[in-house]
């Protein structure tokens, strides 16, 4: 179904846009702000987790006598006295749990790291101290924990009716026609979130319901599990997350150790309080999964003309997770012919999950690292080979129309700011005292999703108003922008909007994930503010009243003040006092049209409700952008800098300037990260992660990135939603991977293509 939106009304843009501060930066800063292991529980016990070092086998035994004779000590749960739970699901299948492995139902032993047992004191230390002596006896066999190793198993296709393959045009005649092939295969490898703020549940059941603080990005979908676990009414379950500490997709759906804690709260009767430590973060929920690309690129006439790409990627033994990012990169250029297909890995390691832009991080290294390659060889500029072979006219695969379409215009606009017109075809020719200097550029794409959304506004006749959502601010900027469009729509000042989110008794919501939360959610406060307005100038309109028979269709809020098109006024507090008890209260609600309003009733049950991606019916939909990066490389030591990057994005509305480059700019810093320092290493003979902590886990640091400018492409787009906003968590980081590989190329002379890329691949 084609869809078409009038825009938020252009006499209110001063403010969407605008960078207004975060609403709750000055709480955040002076330590006010509640993260979820910052609420008061009275009388909270303390919980630890104890976790497998054997990655595969049985659990023949576990003594816990020690753990139990410390004195302090409260329960120690494990297989034997863990209670049975309800049937919970993934979310892939309607549920919201991340995994459908839960390791305390049985004896198995299915990676390392999983929970093996979790033990309650009094207090924190106690608990560390006796899960110490907790003594797991594990029959264990030979496990792999990496899809790069020999004696990994083979890949399997991932079932067509979960991701049908795409099949466009003639491979045969794309590539006998091509004046250049290149073809390889590029590796990504297991990467960790590392949020600051730690996996963390506080669990209080009181009479009969329970309450549970969860730093999260989706407080409904968690509602919905712990209520089907432990068989209550979604109204006997509350979920809070008020403010999250970071997630990156690590926070979406719901990990076991909640349930866990969950279940010792009951058991005990009192509150039970479960940090997840910094190393077993690494074992008991997500990460990015390993990943292969296999690439195959034609160029002829300097155009991109065929392309083959099959990724294959790493999941857990029990579990299909895969991520369909052919799905999104093929769409990147007017290939004559697209032949894309992905494939999965078993391995001994928990379920994969997301983390950041989880599909297009690793297909866009492969892809984007093919053709500056391609580039190269056939003797054309990589910015023109781009260009050359623009997607605007319409999506290749689907040969729909895009909603909107910036690339090129972010590759011009990057490519001028960052100065791609110096760039010259030779390596190694860029030298600055021992430092040798390299361009790289890549394209970013991200999909549009959006899915329903409700929130509740209520104005009263003081104008105050408050605005309230089951949606997550996990330091994008949501608090801010969802009040900026409140006051933009009703023309009341900012400060008079009080914002609360991260409570699941608060309107539905999907999973605050794949960038959609500002389109989807935004949409559905605006459509709230709308019905205020509507009701209001209803109020003014009607006979006797102020605005009495003036043009509904053109009243003006600003200020407090509604302006009719003949020049009369109204005060608006006076108009919203005619209301019942001077109150006015609606709920908004917004489904997109591919999703349908059949969803709505899912989202209110699980907040598992359907998405529109990046194809509809009607329209092919993305954010995109390019990304222009300098490296320097030391001549002997091999030492990799990033001493400039040049981002420019499209995302259509731009919200709120000031969090938009924050999300973007955070994007290209962890670009750096994916590329040059992260991965997590396995040690084969164990299939054990070596260097789960923040000590030996490596990111970026500020000598790391000295200088990081994003440029805003604004867009006008009339078919994504209402605002006009696509998402811009995700995008920053797509591409830059590929841009620093192409810069140390370009550099070095060096083509890496596995990531990360180190001082020792420069020598
Ligand atoms: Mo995002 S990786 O969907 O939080």
């Amino acid at each position: 179904m084609a869809e078409t939106y009038h825009v938020v009304r252009d006499v209110n843009l001063p403010l969407i846009g605008k960078g207004v501060p975060r609403m709750e930066s000055r709480a955040k800063v002076t330590g006010a702000a509640r993260y979820a292991a910052d609420e008061p529980l009275a009388g909270a016990l303390h919980a630890t987790l104890v976790t497998s070092a054997h990655a595969k086998g049985t659990l023949t035994a576990i003594d816990t006598r020690a753990a139990e004779a410390v004195p302090g000590m409260r329960l120690v749960l494990t297989h034997r006295n863990m209670p049975a739970l309800g049937d919970l699901a993934r979310y892939t299948t309607g549920g919201a749990m991340q995994s459908s492995f839960f390791p305390l139902a049985s004896t198995e032993i299915r990676y390392a790291g999983q929970i093996v047992a979790l033990v309650v004191a009094d207090a924190p230390e106690t608990a560390e101290e006796a899960a110490k002596l907790v003594r797991p006896r594990i029959d264990g066999v030979a496990a792999t924990a990496s899809m790069h190793v020999d004696g990994a198993a083979e890949p399997v296709p991932v079932p067509e009716d979960r991701l049908p393959p795409i099949r466009v045009g003639d491979m045969d005649a794309a590539f006998a026609g091509a004046d250049t092939i290149v073809e390889g295969e590029w590796r990504t490898p297991i990467q960790h979130h590392n949020p600051i703020e730690l996996w963390f549940t506080a669990a209080e059941w009181r009479d009969g319901g329970l309450t549970a603080h969860v730093p999260s990005q989706w407080v409904t979908g968690t509602r919905a599990a712990l209520a089907t676990a432990f068989d209550l009414p979604v109204s006997r379950v509350r979920v809070l997350s008020r403010h999250v500490g970071g997630a990156f997709g690590s926070k979406g759906a719901v990990l076991n150790h909640t349930l866990v804690a969950c279940a010792a709260a009951r058991m005990l009767g009192r509150p039970v309080a479960l940090y997840v430590s910094r190393s077993q973060m690494f074992t008991v929920g997500t990460m990015r999964p390993a990943a292969t690309q296999r690439i195959r690129v034609a160029v002829r006439d300097g155009r991109l003309t065929g392309l083959e790409h099959t990724q294959i990627g790493q999941t857990s033994r029990f579990d299909t997770f895969f991520l369909p990012g052919t799905e999104q990169t093929t769409r990147l250029y007017a290939w004559d012919a697209i032949r894309a297909d992905e494939a999965t890995v078993a391995t001994d390691v928990n379920t994969p999950g997301f983390m950041r832009a989880p599909a297009e991080v690793p297909t866009l290294f492969g892809l984007e690292s093919a053709i500056d390659e391609a580039a190269w060889a056939a003797g054309v500029n990589p910015l023109d080979l781009r260009l050359n072979s623009s997607a605007a006219g319409g999506d290749s695969v689907s040969g729909l129309p895009w909603t909107s379409h910036g690339l090129d215009e972010c590759l011009r606009r990057g490519a001028e700011a960052f100065g791609w017109s110096d760039w010259q075809p030779e390596t190694r020719a860029m030298r600055r005292g021992d430092w040798l200097h390299g361009y790289g550029l890549a394209s970013a794409v991200y999909p549009t999703y959006t899915a329903p959304a409700t929130a509740d506004l209520r104005l009263g006749s003081d104008l105050s108003a408050t605005l309230t959502g089951a949606a997550h601010d996990m330091g994008m900027g949501t608090y801010t922008i969802v009040r900026q469009i409140v006051a933009a729509e009703l023309g009341v000042p900012q400060d008079g909007i009080a914002v609360d989110l991260g409570d699941s008794d608060h309107a539905p919501n999907s999973v605050a994930g794949g960038a959609r939360q500002a389109a989807s959610f935004g949409s559905a406060v605006l459509d709230a503010a709308r019905r205020v307005r509507s009701r209001v100038i209803e109020l003014a309109l009607a006979e006797g009243r102020p605005l009495a028979g003036a043009d509904p269709t053109e009243i003006a809020f600003a200020d407090g003040v509604m302006t009719a098109s003949d020049g009369r006024t109204a005060r608006l507090s006076e108009v919203v006092g005619l209301a019942p008890f001077g109150v006015i209260e609606v709920r908004g609600t917004w489904v997109p049209a591919a999703v349908g309003m059949k969803s709505v009733m899912e989202l209110y049950r699980s907040g598992n409700a359907g998405i529109a991606g990046m194809v509809t019916d009607a329209y092919a939909r993305a954010a995109f952008g390019a990304n222009f990066v300098e490296v320097a490389v030391h001549t002997r030591t091999g030492e990799i800098r990033v001493p400039r990057m040049v981002g420019a994005f499209a995302f259509g509305r731009v919200l709120n300037e000031r969090t938009a480059r924050s999300q973007l700019t955070g994007g290209m810093i962890w670009g750096v990260g994916s590329v040059l320092h992260e991965a997590t290493e396995v040690d084969h003979r164990y299939a054990r992660y070596i260097n789960g902590d923040l000590g030996e886990y490596f990111v970026p640091v500020n000598a790391d990135v000295p200088s990081v400018e994003a440029i805003l492409v604004e867009e006008e787009d009339r078919h994504i939603n209402p605002l006009g906003a696509k998402g811009v968590g995700e995008l920053g980081i797509t591409g830059v991977n590929a841009a620093i590989a192409n810069a140390v190329h370009h550099a070095t002379g060096i083509r890496r293509r596995d990531a990360p890329i180190r001082m020792e691949h420069m020598l």
